[in-house]
C-alpha cells in the first residue's frame, strides 16, 4: 500500500514536515508521498477544502493559520483534540476525516524521551510559561500522561484562569509571580513565540532563581538555542529544545496513519544540522 499524505496551512512553503515524513518512510519501509498544499489565506477555505477531498489522501497534517477553521469539516474528533479545540491531523478513513491533535502528546514524548526518569515521577511541579493554543495542547498532554500539578503563567492571568482545569493542583500566575517563585518548580516550560526570529533577544521571564535540578524547556526552535535556553544553560541547568516536539508530534501523526511508529534515533541531531544551516 502507498500513503498519500500531506500539510495544509499558510505559508508552509519552508514546512520541515516533508523531510521529516521522508525519513519516517525509509525508516519504516512503508511507501508514500507527504506533500505540501498551501492555502493561501485569502483563498475560500471551503473551495481548497473541496479540492482536497478530491486528492484521496489518506491523511494530512493541519497548521496555522487552519487548526480551528477544519473543525467545521470533520466528521469525528478525538477527545484530545475535543478538549484541545484544535486540530492539526486528520485521518481519512472510509469516507471519514477524522480530526487529532498530536502536539501536546508529541512535546510530552519528546521530554520523557530526553528524559525517562520524569516517568514516574507525577507529582513534578510543572510550570507553563504561556496559555495559548500551544500550552493549551501540553497542558491537557500532560494531564493525560498523569501530572496533576501543572501551573500556569501567562500576562493576561484570565486566559490562564480558563485554561487550568479543576482536577489539577497548580495555581494561576502572573510573569512577574512566575518568575519570583520559579524555585517552587521542577519543570519550566516556555509555550509562547516570545524569543523566536527575528527577536531572539527576548525572554519571556529571567530564570535567576530557578532550583538546581530544574529542566527547562522551549518550544521555540528558530533559533534552537533561545535565549531563554541559553540563561538557564549558563546556570548549568538541563534544558530541552523546541524542535524534538515537532518530530514527535510528527511521530504520532504518522503512527496515526499507518500504524507503524518510526525508530526516532539519531533524528534529533539531524534536524539539529539542517536548523542551524
Ligand atoms: P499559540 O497558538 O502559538 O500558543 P496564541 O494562542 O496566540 O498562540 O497564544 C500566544 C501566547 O503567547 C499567549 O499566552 C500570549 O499571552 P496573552 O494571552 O497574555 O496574550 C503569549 N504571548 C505572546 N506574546 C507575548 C509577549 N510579548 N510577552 C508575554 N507573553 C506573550
Amino acid at each position: 500500500m502507498k500513503y498519500n499524505l500531506g500539510l495544509i496551512g499558510y505559508p508552509i512553503k519552508h514546512s520541515l514536515s516533508p523531510w521529516i515524513h521522508e525519513q519516517f518512510f525509509r525508516r519504516t519501509n512503508i511507501e508514500g508521498t507527504y506533500s505540501i498544499f498551501e492555502i493561501d489565506s485569502h483563498r475560500s477555505f471551503s473551495e481548497a477544502i473541496k479540492q482536497l477531498k478530491s486528492k484521496n489522501l489518506h491523511g494530512f497534517n493541519v497548521t496555522v493559520p487552519y487548526k480551528e477553521k477544519i473543525l467545521d469539516y470533520l466528521d469525528e474528533l478525538d477527545g484530545q483534540a475535543e478538549q484541545i479545540g484544535a486540530v492539526n491531523t486528520v485521518l481519512c478513513k472510509n469516507g471519514k476525516w477524522i480530526g487529532y491533535n498530536t502536539d501536546g502528546t508529541g512535546y510530552v514524548r519528546s521530554l520523557l524521551t530526553k528524559f525517562p526518569s520524569l516517568e514516574k515521577n507525577n507529582n513534578l511541579k510543572i510550570l507553563l510559561l504561556g496559555a495559548g493554543g500551544a500550552s493549551k495542547g501540553i497542558y491537557y498532554a500532560l494531564i493525560h500522561k498523569g501530572f496533576r500539578n501543572v501551573s500556569i503563567a501567562n500576562r493576561s492571568t484570565e486566559k490562564a484562569q480558563n485554561l487550568l482545569d479543576n482536577q489539577t493542583i497548580g495555581n494561576v500566575l502572573t510573569l512577574n509571580e512566575a518568575e519570583k517563585t520559579l524555585s517552587e518548580f521542577d519543570i519550566i516550560i516556555q509555550t509562547t513565540s516570545v524569543g523566536m526570529k527575528p527577536h531572539e533577544e527576548k525572554k519571556i521571564i529571567s530564570l535567576t532563581n530557578v532550583n538546581e535540578n530544574v529542566i527547562v524547556s522551549d518550544i521555540v526552535y528558530q533559533p534552537l538555542m533561545t535565549a531563554f535556553l541559553q540563561e538557564a544553560k549558563s546556570l548549568h541547568r538541563s534544558i530541552h529544545f523546541g524542535h524534538t516536539m515537532l518530530l514527535y508530534q510528527a511521530q504520532y501523526a504518522f503512527e496515526i496513519w499507518t500504524n507503524t511508529r518510526p525508530e526516532m534515533e539519531k533524528l534529533d541531531e539531524q534536524l539539529q544540522i539542517i536548523l542551524e544551516g
